[in-house]
């Protein structure tokens, strides 16, 4: 049985831990498909504590961290941003969900699925209706997670990691309503 998780949304001062678990889960899911320069370029841009301090003083973010039973440091954090949705989301009241992510050591443990669903609870608090999301198109494990919970590709657009454009599938499903 998977340990009891805790999810909360993330304060300021979960800023450092927060950085650390986004850099390092970035790495370990990617650096193997992608080179090396690239990886740290986007790495030190965008889970830089400055630049996390920003993301979480900034109304558009909600950042929600899992936390395994007694643990003092997160698990696995989703991100949800309110802002421009990709032009290929048709649902009404889109959110975005930027980011997804949980520790190597927890895979496959119903981290991501609680976050999933604190997720779609969190969009439904501030009255959204669509979820959307975009996932790297070599990324099968997560495309067939987000099958799993409902989301159609509806499009693609580009993501720049370091000096390479790659392909992201865009998708989108609805927010359960109360
Ligand atoms: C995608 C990701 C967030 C999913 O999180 P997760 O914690 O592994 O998700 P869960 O454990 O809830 O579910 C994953 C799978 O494990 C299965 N599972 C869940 N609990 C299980 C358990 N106790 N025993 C066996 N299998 C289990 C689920 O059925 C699910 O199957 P599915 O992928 O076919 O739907 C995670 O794999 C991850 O962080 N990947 C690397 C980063 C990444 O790619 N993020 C997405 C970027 S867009």
């Amino acid at each position: 049985m998977p340990d009891p998780l805790h999810i909360r949304p993330a304060t300021s001062a979960d800023a450092g831990p927060l950085a650390a678990l986004a850099a390092r889960t970035f790495r370990d899911a990617f650096a193997d498909d992608n080179a090396a320069d690239d990886m740290e370029a986007y790495v030190r841009d965008a889970f830089s504590l400055d630049r996390v301090r920003a993301e979480l003083a900034d109304d558009a973010n909600m950042f929600l961290l899992a936390f395994t039973d007694g643990a003092d440091q997160p698990t696995g954090y989703a991100k949800i941003r309110a802002g421009t949705a990709d032009s290929s989301v048709t649902g009404p009241d889109p959110v975005e969900l930027e980011r997804l992510y949980v520790n190597r050591n927890a895979i496959r443990q119903g981290v991501g699925a609680a976050l999933m669903q604190a997720s779609l609870d969190a969009a439904r608090s501030a009255g959204r209706r669509t979820l959307w999301l975009g996932v790297w198109e070599r990324n099968a494990r997560a495309i067939s997670f987000y099958e799993r919970w409902g989301f159609e590709a509806v499009g693609d657009h580009v993501f720049r990691l370091g000096s390479d454009d790659q392909t992201d599938l865009i998708m989108e499903r609805p927010v359960p309503g109360p």
